[in-house]
């Protein structure tokens, strides 16, 4: 019981952390960014990140404007990076309290080099789904200071369902904490995390202490995509489907899926929670 209790409040602190942040900045809109564009690369300085753009291959990163210290790095792997695609299969409705599903993710296309941008910051990025000429619309906007918004969508005349990207890690220690409310343990790195609903499940005592029944430790009905890592940046998916964080799948990148035809996210990047509330 004292355990249960104790990871509550390890997941309430960072929340509500993140939850009073949101609320108090409130919009900021249409903070504008100083541009540079170079033959392979465009670089958005805003006050104190940087976001540069790789135009072929396609690649999303992020800087602390000062320390020029990478906040995230999207990964190169065609694997890893940003995709979309389509997951085909059967809900099976067994029982209300839990999700199961049987389907695989069919078809997997990835960003392959940018189109066209526009001022101050939508890119229109080509794709390896050549069959429809399927395009990424990414939308970059910084509501506050240590706080950026990345909005992506697909544009393609065909059935998808899936947005996801990965971002490297930097070593083996950096944590993720956070996701609402979770019974396995306070860091999720080495874990497949979902955001949906579900009942909790149930442990099988001694006969077997890591089992539990029917779907395994991540069950949770307090789920919230978000997460602070130890290095001391935050991710949170803005929308209502379900979305994964998974570090389980490979062990050098943080992949997050989006189970949906869109991809919305905030990054907050301050070093520490204070500098974003202090300074934003
Ligand atoms: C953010 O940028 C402003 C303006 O350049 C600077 O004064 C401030 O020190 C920066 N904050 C951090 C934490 O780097
Ligand atoms: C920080 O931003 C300014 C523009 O505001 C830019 O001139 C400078 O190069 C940036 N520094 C880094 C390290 O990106
Ligand atoms: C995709 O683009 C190519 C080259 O521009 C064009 O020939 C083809 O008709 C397009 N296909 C679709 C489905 O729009
Ligand atoms: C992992 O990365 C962090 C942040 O860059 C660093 O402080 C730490 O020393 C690194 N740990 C190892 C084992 O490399």
């Amino acid at each position: 019981m004292a355990g249960v209790r104790l990871r509550s409040l390890l997941f309430l602190a960072p929340l509500l952390l993140l939850c009073s942040l949101s609320f108090s900045q409130g919009h900021r809109h249409g903070v504008k960014p100083i541009t540079e564009e170079y033959y392979d690369r465009i670089l958005l300085y805003y006050t104190n990140l940087t976001v540069a753009i790789d135009k072929s291959p396609w690649r999303l990163q992020v800087f602390d404007n000062k320390t020029e210290a990478a906040i995230l790095s999207e990964s190169t792997d065609i694997d890893k990076k940003l995709g979309f695609g389509l997951w085909e299969g059967e809900y099976l409705n067994l029982y209300e309290g839990y999700l199961f599903r049987v389907g695989d993710v069919t078809r997997w296309y990835h960003a392959t080099s940018l189109l066209s941008y526009q001022k101050p910051a939508t890119f229109v990025v080509g794709t390896s789904d050549t069959e429809n000429n399927a395009t990424l619309t990414v939308v970059i906007d910084n509501p506050s200071q240590f706080k950026l918004s990345i909005k992506i969508n697909v544009n393609h005349p065909g059935k998808g369902n899936r947005v996801a990207m990965g971002f490297n890690l930097v070593n083996k220690t950096e944590g993720f904490y956070g996701f609402g409310e979770r019974f396995n343990d306070a860091n999720q790195r080495g874990h497949r995390v979902g955001h949906w609903l579900e009942e909790g499940s149930f442990g099988l005592g001694n006969w077997d202490k890591d089992l539990r029944v029917p779907k395994g430790e991540l069950c949770t009905y307090a789920p919230m995509p978000l997460t602070i890592s130890s290095r001391g940046y935050g991710l949170q998916m803005d929308m209502y489907h379900r979305t994964v964080f998974d570090s389980k799948r490979w062990d050098d990148v943080m992949y997050i899926e989006a189970e949906a035809d869109f991809f919305h996210m905030t990054l907050f990047a301050g070093k520490t929670p204070r500098v974003r509330v202090t300074l934003s």
